[in-house]
């Protein structure tokens, strides 16, 4: 199969969704890795609900809503919000992304970014990353509608005009494998933590353990 475009999703693919409250752990103690669990799963599910009621609002303010109810579950003192919002701006990259970049870089292939972020929070993460290999960063802000909706899987393929089974969409998330995998990309499940795939109609063909895996496929 000849790819045409490598496209990759961002929070927890690119990113360390959690590298934002491991960086306070100090302050947050044990706790801290079982608050930003819940702080991400209840920033998705508003991601989800707030498209199924038509109620769009962008993923920074969904961001800060999520922190809020995740800080009260949590009995975190307010004094953190603002340290823990400006750490979500610039989370780290998984410490393989830079050099599997550069790798993929070589080759005649597209490579893009497609997420839930607004333009301006991937365009932040990829300039104070350093991460300079990108074609193009899609956000969802493009059709205001939350990943899986087709809508958003649509975002490359119109601008390359390309099919879907020309694209290697990557996620960490399997919710977000099963959605491109379903619109027909060919999706490969990052599978960071050794965890279990999802039963909604699609198996990625293949599972990598992180972003070297994808060095073999294309
Ligand atoms: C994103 C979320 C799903 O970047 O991780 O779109």
């Amino acid at each position: 199969m000849d790819f045409k475009a490598i496209v990759f999703d961002a929070y927890g693919t690119l990113f360390d969704v959690n590298s934002a409250a491991e960086k306070c752990k100090h302050k947050i103690g044990d706790k801290w890795e079982a608050f930003a669990n819940f702080w991400r799963t209840t920033q998705l599910e508003y991601t989800w609900l707030r498209s199924l009621m038509k109620r769009h609002k962008d993923f920074w303010q969904i961001t800060e809503d999520s922190l809020d109810k995740s800080m009260k579950v949590f009995s975190i003192d307010t004094s953190m919000r603002s340290e823990l919002l400006n750490l979500y701006k610039i989370l780290s990259p998984y410490p393989e992304v830079k050099e599997v970049l550069k790798d993929l870089k070589k080759k005649n292939i597209k490579l893009a970014i497609l997420s839930n972020g607004t333009p301006g929070l991937i365009n932040e993460l990829v300039r104070t990353n350093n991460l300079d290999a990108f074609d193009d960063l899609f956000s969802i802000e493009e059709v205001k509608i939350y990943k899986p909706d087709t809508k958003v899987y649509d975002l490359p393929v119109n601008k390359y005009k390309i099919q879907p089974k020309e694209v290697i969409f990557l996620s960490a998330n399997t919710w977000d494998v099963s959605g491109g995998g379903n619109f027909g990309y060919n999706a490969v499940w990052v599978n960071r933590n050794n965890s279990h795939f999802d039963n909604l109609d699609y198996k990625p063909k293949n599972e990598i353990t992180n972003l070297k895996g994808l060095l073999e496929i294309v």
